[in-house]
């Protein structure tokens, strides 16, 4: 068996639910280093799974692992393990080392001159090389990671999430309403993960993503690259004109087939004829009220929701298929004083057929007014 390790992104608890939904089950090695043994021949394979991902950035291979090693010895072994590379270009960086002296690359390329090996480095912040950089340089990145006081770990870096693509999505899609908000798409894809992985366990259907707050069409741009089939609708004409448009450009962008149907709709009023079909996934960011409300307008900001989003749940159980998986934002906010969070609603719905598959995950940027609960439901037809 090798051992692999997903360094994570920003959200690594949702990092974490989505590789378990990817059956990559494993375990936190420290704060946003997750480890996943796997066989040799494997390796090909886990690549392609990582690339799928939205909330891991590096896949790493261990390499090299030390009990008690000597901070004296730590450049030898170092240069001892880039002397297998013919004439490498290398980068080298550190995890949770900040207390330690930085490993000086001068001293290696020397010390692998004097072994007749001629090398170059690129200098890397401390924890290495960006994705930016990785992407477009032949390079091999060694990373030390301090595990505990007693091990310290050297792994490889064998792939790393293609930023360009995750940019393009990002920002060069033609539509954008960003006053609204829109989901980060790693962030979309994240759920749309969880989401087919939580499908997988009730259902052997082929899924068709339905989300009813498509705004720009990031949930659905997402499940589209996955190969679902995606619905989208929105109560706002723009949206839905914005989403259709960045649709066709995300077919014609990736020079794929996307099979989507976008129509407009007030949630809490969407009748099943007005889908092709019935969808066994909802993936959503509903409305979340406005981005700034102030500290009082909160409790009636949470009630207005409360109320719109139990719409919403009564008026799915007429459209989704039996045993289907619902991926939703929940809006949270802490004003110091008060809490505000919609589950209260958690135990009404389940009289309506939706129960938790888990405990929620969080998910906010920092200083956000508005943070966000992920939770997972399963419905079943009462
Ligand atoms: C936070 S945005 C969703 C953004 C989307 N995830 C994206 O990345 O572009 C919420 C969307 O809900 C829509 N909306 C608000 N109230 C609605 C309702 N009652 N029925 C359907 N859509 C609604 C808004 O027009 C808005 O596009």
């Amino acid at each position: 068996m090798d051992t692999f390790l997903f360094l994570l992104g920003r959200t690594p608890e949702l990092s974490v639910r989505e590789l378990v939904s990817c059956q990559l089950e494993g375990k936190l090695l420290r704060d946003q280093i997750y480890q996943v043994e796997r066989d040799a021949a494997d390796e090909a394979a886990l690549i392609e799974q990582f690339q799928q991902l939205g909330g891991s950035l590096k896949l790493l291979k261990v390499v090299g692992q030390f009990t008690d090693l000597a901070e004296e010895d730590l450049s030898k072994y170092v240069t001892a393990y880039l002397a297998q590379f013919d004439r490498p270009t290398f980068a080298v960086g550190e995890l949770f080392r900040e207390t330690f002296p930085k490993i000086q690359l001068t001293d290696i390329k020397q010390a692998l001159k004097e072994q007749g090996i001629s090398s170059r480095f690129i200098d890397a912040p401390r924890e290495g090389l960006s994705a930016a950089v990785l992407l477009h340089q032949e390079v091999e990145e060694l990373i030390v990671i301090r595990v505990s006081e007693s091990q310290t770990l050297f792994a490889k870096t064998l792939a790393v999430q293609d930023i360009d693509d995750w940019t393009r999505r990002d920002r060069e899609k033609p539509y954008a309403d960003r006053k609204k908000g829109m989901l980060p798409p790693k962030v979309a894809r994240m759920m749309v993960n969880i989401g087919l992985g939580e499908l997988n366990k009730v259902s052997d259907t082929a899924p068709v993503v339905y989300d009813p707050f498509c705004g720009s069409g990031t949930v659905l741009m997402e499940a589209a690259c996955l190969g679902a089939t995606v619905i989208g609708s929105d109560l706002d004409q723009n949206s839905v004109a914005g989403s259709t448009t960045n649709m066709e450009w995300l077919a014609d962008t990736y020079q794929m087939d996307v099979d989507s149907t976008i129509f407009q709709a007030d949630v809490t009023h969407v009748h099943a004829d007005q889908l092709d079909q019935a969808p066994n996934l909802i993936i959503t960011e509903p409305f979340l009220g406005k981005q700034k409300p102030t500290p009082h307008q909160l409790p009636n900001v949470f009630r207005g929701m409360e109320k719109l989003y139990l719409g919403a749940f009564r008026q799915w159980r007429h459209l989704l298929a039996d045993n289907s998986i619902i991926v939703i934002i929940f809006p949270l906010s802490q004003d110091g004083k008060n809490n505000y969070s919609l589950e209260s609603i958690i135990d009404k719905i389940a009289t309506l057929g939706y129960t938790a598959t888990s405990e929620p995950c969080l998910y906010h940027r920092p200083q956000a007014v508005i943070q966000r609960q992920i939770w997972t439901f399963k419905f079943k037809k009462p």
